[in-house]
């Protein structure tokens, strides 16, 4: 499938595409996406079909700006605001649905929809010229680690998109994990998934505290227990690689950002920022070097900031597969 860097021919070509009910993969500033027109029934299909994703998971709508959103979510005043502050960017906020908007199999069924602006120049232009919001998970099989490159997006999903399907690149994700995931009901807002904006972000626009999510329901997919995983396992808050293990470490003390195929540091300087970018890919190249067999053991991230993202994605990494 063509990997076409993300000028404006391709942004034209990416838009025809959707426009006409097909799929295409497209950049964000968190993860490469796989796109197809909210508005189609039938286009959405094909994304579930692709990614071999249970149907009962509903999608993010993805908008140019507020004023598309407005169109099928219904935005009380602070959604508004954190939607001002924040948008473009990897805040996903849940909403009130507005009937008509999207297709039922974006939302499945529910009562809400889940809305962002991503933060990618070719994508808003792509989303532009659709002139419709885009459903767009991350671009990989159910289940498995999020592209954070083109040829990450390729390699997961390339087979089952056939020879047609675009691929705009537009290098690395800056941000490296997915949006994080707001519900904004009367004042109150309940986190669904951590990821790219940071609680503390959000808590200093919003002037309220950020509560957890309610346990025992499954919201969001992230939410399952295994998700994220790749081939090898992954050994948690671990102080240094045994017996054959990968390292993937995180500060000073965690070694250089490269030592050779099996040996990697998310950020010797420990910002993490810069870990959450290099995070997926990371893991992809030690479990490709392991050949997706053994164990990878994982320094501890810090808690703060863009660490409970992290945590959250290395945990799930982690957990027991089903399969
Ligand atoms: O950064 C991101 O959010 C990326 C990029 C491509 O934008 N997208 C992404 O999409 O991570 P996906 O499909 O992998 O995750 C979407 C999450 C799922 O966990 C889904 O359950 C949740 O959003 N979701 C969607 N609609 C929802 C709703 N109405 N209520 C609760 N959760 C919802
Ligand atoms: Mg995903």
């Amino acid at each position: 499938m063509p990997i076409l860097r993300a000028d404006a021919c391709a942004i034209q070509l990416a838009a025809a595409a959707l426009s006409e009910g097909r799929l295409a993969v497209l950049p964000t500033e968190t993860v490469y996406g796989l796109a197809a027109d909210a508005t189609s029934g039938e286009a959405v299909a094909r994304i579930f079909e692709a990614k071999q994703r249970p149907s009962f998971n509903p999608l993010i709508s993805h908008v140019a700006d507020l004023e598309m959103a407005e169109r099928f979510a219904v935005f009380e005043p602070l959604a508004r605001r954190l939607a001002q502050a924040f948008w473009p960017g990897p805040l996903t906020l849940v909403l009130p649905r507005r009937a008509g908007g999207v297709h039922d199999l974006v939302t499945a069924g529910l009562e809400t929809v889940a809305v962002r602006s991503p933060n990618n120049a070719a994508t808003r232009a792509v989303i532009a010229a659709v002139g419709a919001p885009l459903a767009m998970p991350s671009a990989n099989v159910s289940g498995k680690l999020s592209p954070t490159s083109a040829e990450a997006a390729a390699e997961s999903l390339g087979e089952r998109l056939g020879s047609e399907a675009l691929i705009l690149d537009d290098g690395p994700c800056p941000v490296g994990v997915e949006s994080t995931i707001l519900a904004v009901t009367e004042g109150r807002l309940r986190l669904l998934r951590p990821g790219g904006l940071t609680v503390e972000a959000i808590e200093e626009v919003a002037g309220v505290k950020v509560e957890s999510a309610a346990t025992g329901k499954i919201e969001a997919p992230g939410q399952l227990a295994s998700h994220y995983a790749p081939g090898a396992g992954i050994r948690l808050n671990a102080d240094r690689a045994e017996g054959g293990e990968a390292w993937l470490g995180f500060g000073p003390e965690g070694g250089p950002r490269q030592d050779g195929p099996l040996r990697r540091n998310l950020s010797p300087s420990g910002d993490a920022a810069e870990a959450a970018a290099n995070l997926f890919a990371d893991i992809r190249a030690l479990d490709q070097a392991l050949g997706g067999e053994g164990r990878i053991a994982v320094a501890a991230i810090p808690e703060q900031g863009l660490g409970l993202a992290i945590r959250d994605r290395l945990a799930r990494a982690a957990a027991p597969r089903e399969s």
